[in-house]
């Protein structure tokens, strides 16, 4: 990777003194003869020193630059972007450059002109914003996009390449170094660039849920919050973690009547000391489980087990026994769903009926609110965005949480689960980056 580099100094020195504590200005003269800039505080006065003039003559105060590109998505309905205006300002009010595709933030209802003023560049190709030396996206390399891929090449983005062979062997032969977002893990174990999206599913899917319990949308025709005189919407929650957290939020402020079900004490306890008897939580188990849904108007399923397929913990034959036009929302329909008969769909045709309970399962919710999305996505990338930027590779090195995110680097796989999936031989990152 070839690095670009700027250089400030100062040729001709201008002081701002605050103060004018006479042993002070001798310094300050002495200041003006010293070719470099900097600032010193001195208490109780303070000497600011800026340079009035710029020039590229020698490597005082170098400092590396990266150009960093932001390409149009174009997987199918996908309509986020890697990059809000936001964060490119402080991409290039760092130095750095930023090639960003005309209409990349369309689906995010960001403007070009948004970018612009933020210091990016526009250009018209997708080709010209993959020529950056680090991309940032939103969803992994489609078919189309392969031809971009090469060895001088930094992606960050999400990737799921345990799921998806044909994009590992090109990242593979093209040599890129892949750092994926769902991989990245912080020292406590947690998925940073993760949480912002079951933020999202999770408020989402009590939205959602409203809807389909109307009856012109095929629910049993319960108001959440019910009416003085009529109970509100009996909302079950599978899984307190951070999808069943959002989603008791927002059937809390609702007015539903919230029960929260989980295997995990401690998750639990935070929410009873939340919420303080404004929902029920219950140790998950099959009297509870049960003795919960057959009463519901509304389920979600929020469980993860890490690196497992869902439990079902509603089967089939349970079914009959729910409450009619009762809705199941499965959130964890992407990982094999905690219903029996959950299956994918889309957002175009998101439910369908079995027993006569409404099932509502799309397994990319998020895309459903892009804006918000996008921007709940950047919060949680921005940090790890201006690292790569200001140290490349050696931000793996520095970074144990984005060492953990790279997936494929010069050709090898670094990533076990991706390793173990395809049957490749996993080299340590650490390791492969050593120089
Ligand atoms: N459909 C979508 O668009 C979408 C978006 C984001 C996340 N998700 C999915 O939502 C699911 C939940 O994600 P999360 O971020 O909240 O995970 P999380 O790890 O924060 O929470 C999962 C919770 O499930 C609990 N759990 C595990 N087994 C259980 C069981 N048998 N009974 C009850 N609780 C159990 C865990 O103790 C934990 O509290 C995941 O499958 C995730 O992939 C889907």
């Amino acid at each position: 990777m070839t690095d670009n580099y700027t250089y400030a100094f100062n040729f001709n020195l201008k002081l701002h003194a605050i103060g004018r504590t006479p042993p002070f200005k001798a310094i300050l003269k002495l200041l003006q003869k010293m070719p470099t800039i900097f600032t010193i505080n001195t208490p109780p006065v303070n000497y600011e020193v800026k340079p009035v003039m710029r020039t590229k003559i020698s490597s005082i105060a170098r400092k590396p630059t990266m150009l960093i590109g932001l390409p149009k998505e174009i997987k199918d309905t996908e309509n986020r972007v890697g990059l809000t205006p936001g964060t490119v300002k402080a991409l290039t009010q760092a130095g750095h450059r930023v090639l960003v595709q005309h209409g990349a933030g369309e689906g995010s209802a960001i403007l070009d002109a948004d970018y612009q003023m933020a210091g990016a560049q526009l250009v018209n190709t997708a080709e010209e914003a993959w020529s950056a030396q680090l991309v940032v996206k939103v969803k992994e390399p489609i078919a189309a996009e392969y031809q971009y891929l090469r060895p001088d090449l930094l992606l960050f983005t999400y990737l799921h390449l345990a799921s998806n062979k044909p994009l590992t062997e090109v990242l593979l032969a093209s040599g890129t170094t892949s750092i994926a977002y769902e991989t990245v893990q912080t020292e406590d174990g947690q998925l940073p660039l993760l949480i912002p999206m079951s933020e999202v599913a999770g408020r989402m899917a009590t939205q959602v849920g409203a809807i389909y319990l109307q009856r012109s949308h095929g629910g049993r025709g319960v108001l959440m919050g019910g009416v003085p005189g009529v109970a509100p919407a009996n909302v079950v929650i599978l899984g307190a973690g951070i999808v069943g957290s959002n989603a008791a939020r927002i059937a809390v402020g609702m007015g539903a009547q919230v029960t929260v079900l989980d295997i995990n004490h401690a998750r639990l306890k935070t929410l009873d000391d939340i919420y303080r008897g404004q929902l029920q939580t219950r140790i998950n188990n099959s009297h509870a489980l049960t003795e919960s849904i057959y009463q519901a108007d509304l389920v979600i399923g929020a469980v993860l087990i890490p690196g497992g397929r869902a439990p079902w913990l509603i089967t089939h034959e349970m079914l009959p026994q729910m409450l009619n036009r009762a809705v199941i929302v499965d959130v964890a329909v992407d990982q094999g769903g905690c219903v029996e008969t959950t299956k994918p769909t889309t957002h175009s045709h998101p439910t369908y009926e079995v027993e006569g309970i409404v099932h509502y399962c799309v397994a990319n919710m998020p895309g459903a609110v892009p804006r918000t999305s996008t921007f709940a996505l950047n919060n949680a990338t921005h940090v790890y965005v201006l690292r790569l930027a200001e140290q490349g590779l050696q931000a793996m090195c520095t970074d144990p949480a984005l060492r953990h995110g790279l997936n494929t680097y010069r050709g090898a796989v670094t990533y076990a689960a991706v390793a173990e999936a395809f049957g490749l031989k996993k080299i340590d990152a650490a390791t492969a980056l050593k120089p």
